[in-house]
């Protein structure tokens, strides 16, 4: 096990699989302390699997074997109730929180005409305000201790177009408003924030929306064709690299910007 994180706590969200189960356990090795807040059950929209009970549960039980500590809360990032208890809960047992993880999302696929009401709502409300609700109940933790680091995980659908995933798109330009506004105004308290750009990444998401259009994930990726790199997608693990070196004293002076890992999809 590495030190780079240890006496740091990190709240993930999203944390029961995908992209926040590998951030959390990649923090717990380098000795993070690590919260994970999840949904933990499925949604009607989009139908695919979200994370369970028993994930959150297993997440738990590795990073303890990692010989680090974790929190586990089942919650919903458009639910303040559950995030002012998981946040009070985190401070009151750890005593603080260093990171930020706002990497809970959804995301389906629907022409701007043809989706309904309540899918808009659920993509803007999971993808972009539950980032600010959460964001908004550990900022004052981190002004009080005038260090920390918020990472948005945004998308490469957030620095461009996508066919017939606009609302999406929305969701995740707007998680680029939010990380450089934010990052404005809380710079002066030495809080950094950043949104990360990852192209197709290879998790139950990925899978999920690829059974969703009746097509293999290797389909659903040759349909973006992008990547640059002779990579279809990249893995979770990729990510937490990133993550972790954004979070770190390395990236000491990152704020306000985008860090993209697209396999070189966004140069074409
Ligand atoms: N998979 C990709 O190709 C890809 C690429 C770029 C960015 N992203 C973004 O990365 C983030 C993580 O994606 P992933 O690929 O790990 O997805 P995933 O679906 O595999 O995992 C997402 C996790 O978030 C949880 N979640 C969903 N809605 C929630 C809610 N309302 N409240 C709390 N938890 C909720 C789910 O239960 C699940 O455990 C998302 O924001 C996604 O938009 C994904």
């Amino acid at each position: 096990m590495g030190q780079e994180f240890s006496n740091r706590v990190v709240f993930i969200t999203g944390a029961a699989h995908g992209q926040g189960r590998a951030v959390a356990l990649a923090f717990a090795r380098e000795g993070a302390w690590v919260a994970g807040f999840d949904i933990a059950k499925r949604l009607s929209y989009p139908a695919y699997e979200f994370g369970t009970p028993s994930e959150l549960q297993r997440l738990k039980d590795e990073v303890e074997s990692l010989g680090s500590k974790c929190l586990v809360f089942e919650g919903d990032v458009r639910d303040d109730a559950a995030i002012q208890a998981a946040v009070s809960e985190t401070i009151r047992t750890f005593g603080k929180i260093d990171v930020l993880f706002n990497n809970a999302g959804i995301c389906a696929y629907g022409y701007a005409h043809e989706l309904t009401e309540e899918e808009w709502d659920a993509m803007i409300d999971i993808n972009l305000k539950g980032a600010w609700l959460v964001a908004r109940r550990i900022i004052p933790q981190m002004i009080k201790q005038k260090s920390g680091v918020i990472i948005n995980n945004s998308s490469i659908a957030g620095l461009r177009g996508m066919n017939r995933l606009s609302h999406y798109a929305a969701s995740k330009w707007g998680l680029v408003g939010l990380t450089k506004s934010w990052a404005i105004e809380l710079a002066p308290h030495n809080i950094r924030v950043v949104s990360i750009h990852p192209t197709g990444v290879n998790t139950p998401m990925n899978d999920g929306l690829a059974a969703l259009e009746g097509a293999t994930p290797q389909e659903i990726a040759e349909r973006s064709a992008g990547n640059l790199l002779p990579v279809p997608w990249i893995e979770p693990e990729d990510v937490a690299d990133a993550v972790l070196f954004l979070a770190s004293d390395r990236a000491k002076y990152v704020t306000g910007s985008q860090f993209v890992l697209d396999a070189g999809l966004l140069t074409r």
